[in-house]
């Protein structure tokens, strides 16, 4: 059981700490407890926080109402994470600098688990130059600073200044706490997703492909301490924390950008769905209905695994993936061989279960001869087995 302290400091974004106080309570492995300080109690009440967490809530260092312990020491002593969100101006200027004249300072400051800050204030106060030295003094003693995002923010400006959103805090938390240095120093690069063809400048060629077995390789990785790239065509997912994003629309945008970071990266995975074939001439204007049918001709793509294997460097490690609808085994097999990998993780499409757009997905790895698994289960608990095969065979 890992314990998550959360601070809660006096500005109006405290009401949204209620939510991120939920959702971490939500998690089996996850015992959170909540430091206020007295003026975040004017913008919401401790029983709120009390009764989302299920834990009593700290706010007076002087309260004797503890069992016999020095509360703040004890309670610094057993967290495995510190978070404090929002953080006021305020506070961030008191853990810049070691202020400990509260419950919530005084146990941050004895804390010495990671400590992430996400602040939250007005534009004018953010970029106020004492701030700004302040956030900076607090990055160079090692905290996480979960910067604060543009927008319109409560006191009627609009600017820099609103606190990130909940699921980046809790993503960033969940990161922090699982995260260990086993692949430390490695570079992963990652193709997730569809590609959409043009046709005209409103219709694409595309398919089903949602990215999420992408995305959960990515979060794996970036969980295990290695540098991840993510090239990823359009999707409507929340992106994994930590990880370099790269946007892309077509197959070419995604072969020029996989060949580009390709001979940097120690560890390749190409489980993007890239469409094999793309309209030969993108006409440059809406392609009127009339009668008889449309014919678009094709032509093929490039192929960026093939080219990856060929172009394969002695350090890399490089994976594919191989989405079939029969045969999948024998497939993955050749595929491997063929395209110079060291594995390719075989799945099936089975409808609401496997492949695509699911949730759920059931593979095998192969190194071209033999052939593990099957397994089945979450997309996060398939990209655990793909990151411990990899680490497996880098170590
Ligand atoms: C209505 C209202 C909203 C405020 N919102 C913020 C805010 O979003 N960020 C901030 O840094 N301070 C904000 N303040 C100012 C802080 O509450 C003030 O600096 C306070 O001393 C912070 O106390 P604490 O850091 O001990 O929680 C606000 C004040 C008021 C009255």
């Amino acid at each position: 059981m890992k314990t998550v302290l959360v601070g809660i400091s006096g500005g109006i974004a405290a009401y949204k700490a209620a939510q991120l106080v939920s959702d971490l309570s939500k998690i089996d492995d996850i015992h959170v407890e909540v430091l206020m300080s007295k003026n975040a109690c004017e913008f919401i009440t401790p029983l709120t926080l009390q009764t989302l967490s299920h834990n009593r809530v700290t706010v007076d260092s002087f309260d004797t109402n503890y069992a016999y312990d020095v509360h703040h020491i004890s309670q610094a002593k057993k967290a495995d994470l510190f978070i404090i969100a929002p953080a006021s101006a305020d506070v961030i200027a008191k853990v810049a600098h070691g202020i400990a004249d509260d419950a919530l300072t005084t146990t941050f400051l004895a804390c010495n688990c990671p400590k992430l800050i996400a602040p939250a204030m007005n534009t004018g106060m953010l970029e106020n130059p004492i701030t700004q030295n302040n956030l900076k003094t607090c990055r160079a003693y090692g905290m996480t600073i979960l910067d604060a995002q543009s927008g319109y923010l409560a006191c009627g400006d609009s600017g820099k200044g609103r606190l990130a959103e909940v699921s980046v805090l809790k993503q960033a938390v969940l990161h922090h706490l699982y995260k260990d240095d086993t692949l430390s120093g490695k570079k992963v690069l990652i193709d997730a997703g569809p590609t959409q063809e043009a046709i005209d400048p409103v219709r694409y060629i595309s398919n089903h492909s949602s990215g999420k077995m992408g995305v959960s390789l990515a979060r794996s990785f970036a969980r295990k301490g290695a540098h991840v790239t993510l090239v990823i065509g359009p999707n409507h997912l929340e992106m994994p924390y930590g990880v370099n994003v790269v946007d892309v629309i077509s197959a070419k945008d995604m072969y020029e950008t996989m060949m580009e970071y390709g001979p940097t990266n120690d560890i390749i995975v190409c489980c993007a769905a890239v469409a094999d074939y793309t309209p030969k001439n993108v006409v440059d204007h809406k392609i009127k209905k009339q009668g008889g049918g449309l014919t678009i001709e094709c032509k093929r793509t490039q192929d960026i695994l093939q080219s990856l294997g060929e172009n394969k460097k002695e350090h890399q490690l490089l994976i594919g993936f191989a989405m079939e609808t029969d045969d999948m085994e024998n497939y993955a097999k050749s595929k491997c061989i063929k395209k110079h990998c060291d594995y390719v993780v075989g799945n099936t499409i089975v409808q609401g279960e496997s492949g695509f757009a699911t949730d759920t997905n059931r593979i095998i790895i192969t190194d071209g001869s033999t052939i593990e698994g099957p397994w089945f289960g979450s997309k996060d608990e398939m990209a655990e087995i793909i990151v411990k095969k990899v680490v497996e065979s880098c170590y």
